[in-house]
């Protein structure tokens, strides 16, 4: 599928940047994301456990959590393509689901609705002007955000922007991109 394309190039692109150029990104992005208003404003945040190949996350959970914010992260069900998200208050509570994902056990008591939820941070691999993007395939965030309707926002290096990327019926956009230059 096309879209399948621009993904294996994306990949390819985020494992040649190298630790220090993304550690690098990476304080510029945050500091962007910490003075905005979408953070400011927002008590409860929904975050990705980053892979190997994407910007560190836990840095900027580890500052939310500082800042006595609630940081909530999701685990995703294979079966339905569906996730939910649960409050996360500590790093050893995540398990190790597959390779370099990991995501937190399902404890009901943690369980938190769509509408709880204050500021989403959309992962993907590529962006557009638009807000369009492109992830990693499984419909889990466009599922979800079809039913979410705070603001969604995503962190990007600027190589991960391009003018326009292919999205279809169901693709939702973020409200904005923050990179290293700027906000789209
Ligand atoms: N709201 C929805 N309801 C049902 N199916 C959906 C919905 N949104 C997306 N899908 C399905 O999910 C599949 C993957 O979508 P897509 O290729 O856009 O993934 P993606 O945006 O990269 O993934 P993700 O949202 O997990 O980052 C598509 O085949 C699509 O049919
Ligand atoms: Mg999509």
């Amino acid at each position: 599928m096309y879209k399948d394309t621009f993904r294996v190039l994306s990949k390819r692109l985020l494992k040649h940047i190298s630790k220090e150029d993304r550690k690098h990104y990476l304080d510029q992005i945050s500091t962007k994301l910490y003075e905005s208003e979408w953070w400011k404003n927002s008590e409860v945040i929904a975050m990705t456990i980053a892979r190997e190949i994407e910007l560190s996350t836990l840095p900027i959970i580890e500052h939310g959590w500082k800042q006595g914010k609630q940081i909530v992260v999701p685990k995703c069900k294979p079966e339905s393509h569906e996730m939910n998200f649960y409050i996360f208050t500590n790093q050893h509570e995540l398990e190790n689901v597959y390779l370099d994902l990991y995501e937190p056990k399902e404890d009901p008591n943690k369980l938190v609705k769509p509408s709880d939820i204050d500021l989403m941070v959309v992962p993907g691999l590529l962006f557009d002007h638009q807000g369009y993007r492109i992830g990693y395939g499984g419909g889990y965030y466009d599922r979800y955000l079809s039913k979410y309707h705070q603001s969604k926002i995503s962190l990007a290096m600027e190589q991960q922007v391009v003018k326009h990327v292919p999205h279809d019926e169901y693709d939702l956009p973020v409200d904005a991109v923050i990179t290293e230059k700027k906000i789209y």
